[in-house]
């Protein structure tokens, strides 16, 4: 947890200090290389090694378990055949303001089209965590895929500092689960949970998927994305 405090303190001075600065050691440093996809997968990194898990679960991929009826709470697996594949929703002008959507392809059905996507739910807890689900309904306001200048990593953004990946041993979603989270805080991550980055995987979505959803206003834009996250070698790039 110290590292990891430290290193958003660090970031946190860097950006605060010197914008410019930033971003030209941005374009200096030794990145992976990332393209622009139109939807993508979040893929788990586990920067610090950590003991709670076993096996251990970098490079696992976000995904729904469903808690209820157009409601799945988020969790990690390992397959990417069963990753979700998410876009990010919004305008140009959204995207300069970071109040994107991280959506998922709407659902279809005789009535009409239906929403989906990341949503935050803060909830009442010893350590003001808020649950994410993948849900019916429009993905929640202030999330996306950093890119451009404020970050030289293609990974995942929302109001909150830290995605968090639980070990809950209690069988909450009908079996135990790697429940993923968001934390305020270095402080409020608890002892079952490991903080993670989720980079962004290059996917493609379904042919003809925002065919007849004119009336959801969807603003479908490009994310940046890695080809194949777990096939970074990290040893190049830190
Ligand atoms: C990803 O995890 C590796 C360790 O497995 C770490 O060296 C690297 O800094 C992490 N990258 C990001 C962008 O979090
Ligand atoms: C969670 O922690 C328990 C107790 O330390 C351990 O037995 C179990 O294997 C862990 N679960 C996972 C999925 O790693
Ligand atoms: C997509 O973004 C547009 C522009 O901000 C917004 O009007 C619309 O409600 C959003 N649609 C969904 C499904 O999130």
């Amino acid at each position: 947890m110290f590292t990891v405090a430290l290193v958003s303190t660090l970031m946190a001075g860097l950006t605060a200090a010197s914008p410019l600065s930033l971003s030209q050691r941005q374009f200096q440093g030794n990145y992976p290389p990332r393209a622009t996809a139109d939807a993508f997968t979040l893929v788990a990194n586990i920067s610090i090694p950590s003991t709670i898990f076993n096996p251990d679960v970098n490079n696992w991929f976000l995904s729904g378990v469903h808690v209820g009826a157009g409601r799945n709470a988020a969790i990690l697996q390992p397959t990417l055949d069963r990753a979700s594949v998410f876009f990010i929703n919004g305008t140009g002008r959204d995207v300069s303001a970071q109040a994107t959507s991280i959506a998922l392809p709407p659902i279809k059905s005789q009535s009409g089209a239906t929403p989906a996507g990341l949503q935050f739910i803060p909830y009442e807890n010893p350590h003001n965590l808020v649950n994410l689900g993948l849900n019916f309904g429009p993905g929640s306001v202030g999330a996306g895929v950093v890119g451009g200048l404020r970050s030289p990593w293609a990974q995942a953004f929302t109001p909150y500092r830290y995605f968090i990946v639980c070990n809950e041993t209690e069988p909450a979603y009908g079996r135990p689960q790697h429940a993923v989270k968001l934390a305020p805080d270095a402080e409020s991550i608890p002892e079952n949970c490991v903080a993670v980055t989720f980079l962004a995987q290059c996917a493609t979505l379904p042919e003809g998927v925002f065919e007849g959803t004119e009336e959801l206003n969807i603003h479908q834009v490009g994310a940046p994305c890695y080809e194949d996250v777990g096939a970074i070698d990290w040893s190049q790039h830190d």
